[in-house]
């Protein structure tokens, strides 16, 4: 095992940047955040999003860094150094767990953005009818060769870029993959504003009404915030063990904050105008993506078969791209436990997380099929996983970490980190605090009762 003082960094902080809003931006950006947008009626979503982002996203992103960066170790070993001999470990214990079980499943559904930039590729969406992309669909998620397949193409994907290390896989492959993402998703978003009758989804997105928030709204906007920035699992922290001592905590968190905003509304901006010019309703849920989004590609440009087959390929090839720099980060929450923490070699221990993770995400790709019927708690594996992850274990670890920052951890060693030994100006440095300690706990509070149904 290295030791603290030789252990690897990223090399610069562009890569410490652009590995930490790989991690952020993923299918919680072009998956979930249009389809919960569309559920939750459009804009005014999007402004409480936004607050969310400002003032709990951002807070609880930096007390991430502070654990990682401070300790320089893992997310389970980073609370025994700060905090050795007390029950905070299993914080970090949680988030190791957290991160195993989201990557079984996650992966599920990168597997299906492979197939589908495969069928893209293929032009197999040309000449289908609306039917046609649902039964699609539900042939190919139960299909238990196929789905697994994918999936563990994806799995092993991210194994490859793992054993390469944190600066020559991670980091070079987050300077490749996201800058192609950039263009990708603003040449699709280009075209798709283009097209007649767009404006009705600029609207949607742009004008808010507020007789839709209600507190759901608010609720599911606080939940997508977390998923949506990586919080809650020490994914972040155990990138910041990386960071190098200089790296401006805050601002990198308010890049990464940026960076993944911007992403989820771009997204927004290719979905609902193809959706709304071609009268497709934009909550169709979950399914959006791979149902709903096809038909709209061929519908929209089907005048010009050329620009479907170009627009339907570079946007699966964008979402694989986005799930794939968020799967490596998971998994490397996970190796840097096992390694640092069980002391087992970094490629080794790479090993064993491909091989449990994929174990377990047959079970989850298979539950869309022939394990459809097998049920815990009334929910099939792949909901139970999403389910105790991203509604129990994500909030709850969020909270944690802020309450660890804001309470716990000694002031002086926060603001040594946040200032970098007080060499920066930090004015925000007070209400930061107040964050910490009040009003994100609480707040989480709130959701997690929520989201529990208990209230
Ligand atoms: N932020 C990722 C997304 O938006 O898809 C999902 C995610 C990645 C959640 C890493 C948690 C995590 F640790």
């Amino acid at each position: 095992m290295e030791s603290k003082q030789n252990r690897v960094n990223f090399g610069s902080k562009i890569g410490a940047i652009l590995a930490a809003a790989g991690s952020a931006v993923g299918l919680g950006n072009i998956w979930r955040f249009p389809y919960e947008t569309g559920n939750h009626g459009g804009a005014a979503f999007i402004l409480i999003y936004l607050c969310c982002v400002a003032f709990m996203g951002l807070p609880i992103m930096m007390a991430e860094f502070t654990v990682g960066r401070r300790s320089r170790a893992n997310t389970a070993g980073a609370y025994k150094v700060l905090a050795p001999g007390t029950p905070w470990r299993g914080v970090g214990y949680m988030g190791v767990l957290a991160g195993f079980l989201i990557l079984s499943y996650y992966s599920v559904v990168a597997g299906w953005t492979l197939e589908y930039t495969w069928q893209s590729l293929a032009n197999g969406f040309a000449g289908m009818s609306s039917g046609d992309y649902t039964q699609f669909f539900a042939d190919f998620s139960a299909n238990p060769w196929r789905s697994v397949l994918w999936m563990a193409v994806f799995m092993f994907m991210t194994h490859w870029v793992i054993i390469k290390g944190v600066k020559e896989g991670i980091e070079k492959s987050s300077k490749i993959m996201m800058p192609m993402l950039f263009i990708f998703i603003v040449v699709l978003a280009v075209c798709s504003i283009m097209l007649p009758n767009s404006e009705k989804g600029l609207e949607f997105l742009l004008k808010p009404d507020f007789s839709k928030v209600t507190p759901s709204a608010f609720l599911a906007a606080m939940g997508q915030a977390f998923f949506s920035l990586s919080l809650g699992l020490g994914c972040l922290s155990t990138y910041a063990s990386y960071f190098s001592k200089d790296a401006n905590l805050s601002k990198t968190a308010m890049s990464v904050g940026v960076i993944d905003t911007l992403v989820a509304i771009t997204a927004g901006l290719i979905i609902f105008p193809a959706a709304f010019s071609v009268g497709v309703s934009p909550d169709a849920g979950p399914s959006l993506l791979f149902i709903t989004l096809p038909n709209v590609f061929q519908m929209a440009f089907g005048g010009v078969p050329i620009l479907a087959y170009i627009f339907s390929l570079m946007f699966y090839v964008l979402l694989a791209l986005a799930a794939f720099t968020s799967t490596i980060s998971m998994h490397e929450v996970v190796t840097a436990f096992v390694n640092e923490d069980w002391k087992v070699p970094r490629k080794k221990a790479a090993c064993y997380v491909t091989l449990f993770c994929t174990v377990l995400g047959v079970l989850s790709a298979l539950s869309f099929g022939v394990l459809a019927d097998v049920k815990i708690f009334g929910l099939t594996f792949f909901e139970f996983l999403d389910t105790i992850t991203s509604k129990v274990m994500l909030p709850l670890g969020a909270m944690l970490v802020s309450i660890f920052v804001g309470w716990y951890l000694d002031r002086r060693i926060v603001w040594d980190e946040i200032s970098n030994e007080g060499s920066l100006k930090v004015p925000f440095f007070k209400v930061y605090i107040f964050i910490l300690r009040y009003f994100a706990p609480i707040a989480i509070a709130l959701i997690f009762i929520k989201e529990m149904g208990l209230w």
